[in-house]
């Protein structure tokens, strides 16, 4: 067989290829840094928090910047898709505070952290593989009594 210069380079090329097919192609893990604090007036400080589609992991900070004890001022940061809010909110009344408040198990839950009372943060972390752009999302304050006014627009996409 006569190697001409088109099969050279027809070669040439696939080992091109080849070579970018088998480099480190690392996808990048995103984590994305959201912040958000409670007081004692019952209120977040944000109506509502957005992520990028391209972030694949969120760490929420909750930080209660009150003075009241967790038992009769307590925060958490809950997140539903909009849907599920009222009725997760419902379950998790009498979830007591050893739960945060929430009903043990519950499915609908996308993330949330723990309760936590004055001068006191916690954090959570989670990935963003189940949220959809484009959904309607609801993030809440779980304690019961706050949800109707500790409430919030959470946007992915
Ligand atoms: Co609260």
């Amino acid at each position: 067989m006569k190697l001409t210069r088109t099969t050279l380079l027809a070669a040439a090329l696939i080992g091109a290829n080849a070579f970018l097919f088998t480099a480190p192609a690392q996808a990048a893990d995103k984590v994305c840094k959201l912040e958000i604090s409670g007081n004692d007036l019952m209120q977040y400080d944000k109506k509502e928090l957005s992520v990028s589609k391209d972030c694949t992991t969120v760490e929420l900070t909750l930080k209660h910047t009150g003075k009241l004890p967790a038992s009769t001022m307590g925060h958490n940061w809950v997140l539903t898709k909009q849907a599920d809010f009222q009725a997760v909110a419902n379950d998790g009344l009498g979830a007591g505070l050893a739960n945060n408040y929430i009903k043990p198990g519950d499915k609908r839950v996308i993330a949330h952290t723990k309760v936590v009372g004055g001068g006191e943060s916690t954090s959570v972390k989670f990935s963003t593989s189940a949220l959809k752009p484009g959904e309607a999302y609801e993030y809440f304050c779980s304690f019961p009594g706050h949800s109707a006014l500790m409430k919030g627009t959470f946007k992915f996409g």
